[in-house]
């Protein structure tokens, strides 16, 4: 089937903020069943702390896709978090594309960041069924499985050139 037309934008006003979260709400609790409390969480609404990407058709701008980047407090790493597509739009590449469009913009802002040195680590909880699509990116598993939300996950972590 053709791709629908669409495109990704960094959710800098709260209005798009709140369209990645309702992705993440229909994805994670409707769909996965996660409770409601783990998706409204203080990074959701704290926009220096994350930054929120927005895949959405055009032009009816529907929102269909999203993905998180922050740093932790204190880490050297980054975090890449709430990975979710709408259960309709998958198979498109549209995770691939948000995903390559979190490591560009981490890559475009890298010293502006304070990185100068010559690669930086991105690092994501993954759960299991989706191992492999974090792996075509080349993140690697690290340590034991573990639970988060109720569920197994996988640490993976990416050491992405800068
Ligand atoms: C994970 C998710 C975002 C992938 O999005 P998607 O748009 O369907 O995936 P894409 O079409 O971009 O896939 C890119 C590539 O990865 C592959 N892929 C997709 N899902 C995969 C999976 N679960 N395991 C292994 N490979 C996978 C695709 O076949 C494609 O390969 P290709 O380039 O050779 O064709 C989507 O399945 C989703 O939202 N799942 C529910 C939420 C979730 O589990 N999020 C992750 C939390 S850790």
């Amino acid at each position: 089937m053709e791709t629908p037309t669409h495109e990704i934008i960094v959710a800098d006003t709260p209005e798009n903020r709140q369209r990645c979260i309702d992705v993440r709400i229909q994805v994670f609790h409707h769909e996965q069943q996660f409770p409601l409390e783990t998706e409204i969480d203080e990074l959701s609404r704290n926009e220096d702390v994350a930054t929120h990407f927005l895949l959405r058709l055009t032009p009816s701008l529907e929102p269909v896709g999203t993905v998180r980047l922050h740093k932790p407090a204190g880490k050297q790493y980054y975090k890449l978090t709430r990975l979710a597509v709408l259960k309709d739009y998958r198979r498109y590449r549209f995770g691939k594309e948000l995903v390559d469009s979190l490591h560009a913009w981490l890559k475009a802002n890298a010293l502006q960041l304070g990185h100068d040195g010559p690669a930086v680590d991105v690092a994501c909880h993954s759960q299991l069924p989706v191992q492999g699509f974090y792996a075509r990116f080349g993140y690697t598993p690290q340590g034991e499985l573990f639970e988060e939300d109720g569920a197994p996950h996988q640490l993976m972590v990416l050491r992405m050139p800068l």
